[in-house]
C-alpha cells in the first residue's frame, strides 16, 4: 500500500514538472473570436471580439487580461472602441479624421473597462475589469467581449476572408500562449433575446490560447501543510516552497508586528520586499488539510486557506483538491463544490470556491485572512485507510496554481499501536442518516 502511494506521489510530482499539458483539464483553452457584423471592402469593418474561457477551473483574476496583437499592415487602425480600450493611442498624426482614431498602434494592447462605466461605453459581456470566471464557477461570466470599428484597406471579397487578419496574439496573463495565426472558422451563431430567431456573424476569425504552468514560472505561489487527529505533529509546508526567507536584518518579507507595515505600500522606492508574511516557506497562500474526526462509516476533514499577502485580496478564489474519497463526499460546509470529471469513471477531483456574499473574497493577511471548510466523506471500506498518508490530498491547486506538497515521508504517521486503537476509537455513529446528521450538527 505504502509503496503504491509513494509511487503515485512521485508520479504527481513529475506531472508538475512536465506542466505543458494539464491532466485535470486536457481540453481547457481560451478561445478568442472576432465576429464581423459590418464589412466595407477596402474601407474597414466592425467586429465584436469575444474571449471564451473554456477552462474548467482556471480563471483570469484581477488585474485581468490585456489582449495584444499585431496588425497585418500599417493600414489598420482602430477608429472606435466600446466595452474596452487600447492602452495607447499611439501616433495618429497621419490620420486627419476628427475625432482622432482610438488607436493607431501597430501592436495595440486592449484592456477591459471597469464595472460602472457610462452606459454608452458598454457592450454585452464587457466591463468586468478583465476578470473572467472559470466554466465551473460561473459559466455566465466565463466570457468577455468588446466591439471595435477598424479602418482597413483589405478587400475581403477578393481575399475570401482568409488574409488580412492580425497575428502575434497574447492575453497578457502569465502562462498563456496563443496560436500564431487566426483561422477562418464557421460564423458564430447567436440567438437573440428570447425569440426563436438565430442570427449569425458575416465572418468569424478565431485564435486559441492555452495555459502551461511550465511557461508561467518555476516559482510556486502556494504550499500545503497537513495534520491529523491521530498525531500531534503538524507537517508544515516545506522550507523554501516558494522562495527562501532572507537571513539578516534586511528581510525580504514582512513580520506581523512590524511598525507601520500596514501603511507601507509594496515596491516603493528601494523596497524589494515582497509583501508577504515572513515564513519558512515564503508562500503567499497556504492550504492546510486537517484530518479531524474518524467516525465509523465517515470521516471528517477541515481545509483552511490562509492568505499571507499583506496587500492582496483574492476575489472569486478557487481551490482544486484531488483525493480518491471525494467521489463519496457526503456533505460540505461553507464552500461551493463541483466535481471535476475529466475522464469517465474517475471522480477524485473537485473544485471548491466561496459562497456569494459570504466568503468569495479571501481577504489580505490578518485576522480574517482565511477561509475554511469542513467536509464529511463516506468511507469506502474497500480502500479507506489512515495508513500510508492515504487520508491526505494527492494534489492541491489554488487559483489554478499547483501548491507544493510536503514530501510523503514527512506525513503524520500512524504509530503501529495506534492503528488498532484508531480503528477501535472510531466514533460510533448510528448508520441511519438521521442520526448521522444530528451528530454532524453537534460537531458544528
Ligand atoms: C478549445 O476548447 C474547446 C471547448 O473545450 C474545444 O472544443 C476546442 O477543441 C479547443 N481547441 C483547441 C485548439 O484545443
Ligand atoms: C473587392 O474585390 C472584388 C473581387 O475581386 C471586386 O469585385 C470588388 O470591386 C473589390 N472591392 C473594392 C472596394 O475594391
Ligand atoms: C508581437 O507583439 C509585440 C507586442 O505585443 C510586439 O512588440 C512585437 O513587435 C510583435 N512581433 C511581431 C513579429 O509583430
Ligand atoms: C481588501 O479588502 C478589505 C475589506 O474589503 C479592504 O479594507 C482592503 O483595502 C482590501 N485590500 C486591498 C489591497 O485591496
Ligand atoms: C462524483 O462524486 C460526487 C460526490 O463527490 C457525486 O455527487 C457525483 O454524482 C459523482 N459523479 C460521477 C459522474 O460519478
Ligand atoms: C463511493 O462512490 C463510488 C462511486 O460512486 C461507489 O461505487 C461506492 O459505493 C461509494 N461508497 C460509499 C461507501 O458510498
Amino acid at each position: 500500500m505504502e509503496k503504491i502511494n509513494l509511487f503515485f506521489w512521485s508520479f504527481c510530482f513529475l506531472q508538475w514538472f512536465a506542466g505543458a499539458y494539464d491532466p485535470l483539464d486536457p481540453k481547457g483553452n481560451i478561445t478568442i473570436k472576432w465576429d464581423f457584423f459590418d464589412i466595407h471592402d477596402g474601407d474597414g469593418y466592425v467586429v465584436t471580439v469575444t474571449m471564451y474561457n473554456n477552462q474548467l477551473y482556471r480563471h483570469i483574476e484581477s488585474p485581468g487580461w490585456a489582449l495584444g496583437w499585431t496588425w497585418p499592415s500599417e493600414d489598420e487602425i482602430i477608429l472606435h472602441m466600446s466595452g474596452a480600450e487600447a492602452t495607447k493611442q499611439g501616433d495618429c498624426k497621419r490620420f486627419k479624421s476628427n475625432p482622432l482614431p482610438h488607436s493607431c498602434e501597430r501592436s495595440p494592447v486592449i484592456v477591459d473597462l471597469h464595472p460602472g462605466v457610462p452606459y454608452n461605453l458598454q457592450t454585452a459581456n464587457c466591463c468586468k475589469g478583465g476578470v473572467i470566471s472559470s466554466l465551473t464557477q460561473d459559466p455566465s461570466k466565463a466570457i468577455s467581449s468588446f466591439q471595435m470599428a477598424v479602418q482597413s484597406s483589405v478587400n475581403f471579397t477578393a481575399t475570401s476572408g482568409a488574409f488580412g487578419s492580425p497575428s502575434n496574439f497574447s492575453i497578457g496573463v502569465p502562462g498563456y500562449t496563443c496560436s500564431n495565426n487566426m483561422a477562418l472558422v464557421e460564423p458564430t451563431k447567436f440567438s437573440t433575446g428570447n425569440s426563436q430567431r438565430i442570427q449569425q456573424a458575416l465572418m468569424t476569425w478565431q485564435v486559441v490560447c492555452s495555459y502551461s504552468q511550465f511557461r508561467e514560472s518555476n516559482a510556486p505561489s502556494c504550499c500545503v501543510s497537513l495534520s491529523s487527529f491521530y498525531s500531534d505533529a503538524i507537517v508544515n509546508c516545506p522550507r523554501c516552497s516558494c522562495r527562501c526567507p532572507h537571513t539578516g536584518l534586511a528581510g525580504n518579507c514582512y513580520i506581523d508586528d512590524e511598525p507601520d507595515n500596514k501603511l507601507q505600500t509594496p515596491n516603493g522606492e528601494g523596497d524589494d520586499k515582497i509583501a508577504v508574511k515572513c515564513t519558512e516557506h515564503m508562500c503567499p497562500i497556504q492550504v492546510h488539510w486537517h484530518v479531524k474526526v474518524n467516525y465509523k462509516d465517515y470521516w471528517r476533514v477541515k481545509v483552511t486557506i490562509t492568505n499571507l499577502n499583506f496587500f492582496k485580496n483574492y476575489s472569486d478564489w478557487n481551490l482544486v483538491l484531488e483525493h480518491p474519497n471525494l467521489q463519496n463526499i457526503t456533505q460540505i460546509f461553507s464552500f461551493s463544490y463541483q466535481p471535476l470529471i475529466v475522464y469517465p469513471g474517475t471522480n477524485d477531483t473537485g473544485l471548491f470556491w466561496g459562497i456569494p456574499f459570504y466568503n468569495t473574497m479571501l481577504l489580505e493577511h490578518g485576522e480574517s485572512g482565511n477561509v475554511q471548510t469542513e467536509m464529511i466523506l463516506h468511507k469506502d471500506h474497500r480502500d479507506f485507510t489512515f495508513k500510508g498518508g492515504w487520508a491526505f490530498p494527492r494534489r492541491v491547486l489554488f487559483n489554478g496554481h499547483e501548491c507544493v506538497m510536503p514530501s510523503p515521508e514527512t506525513y503524520p504517521s500512524l504509530p503501529k499501536a495506534a492503528v488498532a486503537a484508531a480503528a477501535a476509537a472510531a466514533v460510533p455513529v448510528a448508520s441511519s442518516i438521521a442520526h448521522f446528521l444530528i451528530t454532524v450538527l453537534l460537531f458544528l
